[in-house]
């Protein structure tokens, strides 16, 4: 889909959302799996999402460790492999570059760090805060330790060097705790921000999903980027229908940065 495939409709509400993003705001990006979905990574909800399957559900939650560590850690060490295939699409590079025209910060709820690949590709530096934690990295289920690893293999059971706990990848599961100072500093931004930009997500998993709802509290206007309506599509000032990929771009386009294409 290109932008000249968006409705005059969408085009229109695009342009009137440009507005919010002039003259230098502070802006909190709230994105979720949809940000990647053109770029290979499926989705968790919806037609395609992988929850559809059961058992991916089960292998996502803090209890399934302790039962079943192999399928969990194989599941994951797939998930970190295909980190090396995939590349930032045109959603996250319009949004690396619209963060150079105000205060941002992206807090995400997704595990790949194509938000990072992308900007550094730009030479932008938001605020990048993972709230579900990083599949780039690694950490020990017994103790504090936890660093960047991309070439341990998780599928073969590695050990803590420090205590000899069980290593597992550096995401948040169900059943466990956001990080506090991830937390912290996302609440700051949602209700500090002048915009929360919603991108891909469904606002569905708690607490991540107060943020926006922290930000429109404090008096931030929302904006959502889904082909789909998500559940806070009804606080937001303007629904922007279409893949992050185009739309995106297109609000670039419409503050001036781009060519629409
Ligand atoms: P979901 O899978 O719940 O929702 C994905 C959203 O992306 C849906 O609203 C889709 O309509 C939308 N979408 C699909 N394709 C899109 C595209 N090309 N452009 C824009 N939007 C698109 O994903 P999240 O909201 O991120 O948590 O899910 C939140 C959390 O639930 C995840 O971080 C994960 C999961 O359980 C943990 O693992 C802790």
């Amino acid at each position: 889909m290109t932008q000249a495939a968006l409705s005059p409709e969408t085009l229109a509400t695009i342009e009137e959302a440009a507005g919010l993003l002039r003259g230098n705001p502070r802006v909190l990006v709230f994105a979720g799996a949809g940000l990647s979905a053109e770029s290979g990574i499926s989705t968790f909800r919806g037609p395609k999402g992988v929850y559809n399957d059961k058992e991916i559900a089960r292998l996502t939650h803090v209890a399934t460790f302790a039962k079943d560590p192999e399928a969990v850690l194989s599941w994951y060490q797939q998930r970190r492999h295909q980190l090396t295939e995939v590349r930032p699409n045109e959603g996250h590079m319009a949004l690396a570059r619209l963060a150079a025209t105000g205060h941002y910060t992206i807090a995400t709820q997704n595990v790949d760090h194509l938000e990072e690949v992308a900007c550094r590709a730009v030479g932008t530096r938001p605020e990048i805060l993972r709230l579900h934690g990083s599949l780039a990295r690694v950490r020990c289920h017994s103790c504090p330790n936890e660093y960047e690893d991309m070439m341990v293999d998780l599928s073969s059971g590695p050990r803590c060097k420090r205590c000899t706990g069980p290593l597992r990848p550096g995401v948040v599961w169900f059943g466990e705790m956001l990080d506090d100072e991830v937390v912290n500093a996302a609440m700051r931004a949602a209700s500090e921000c002048d915009v929360c930009l919603l991108v891909g997500t469904s606002a569905l998993v708690y607490p991540a999903a107060s943020l926006p709802e922290l930000a429109h509290e404090h008096g931030a206007k929302l904006i959502e980027v889904n082909p789909e309506p998500s559940a806070l599509a009804r606080k937001c000032r303007f629904q922007l229908r279409g893949p992050a990929g185009v739309v995106l771009p297109a609000l670039e386009a419409a503050l001036g940065l781009q060519q629409p294409r």
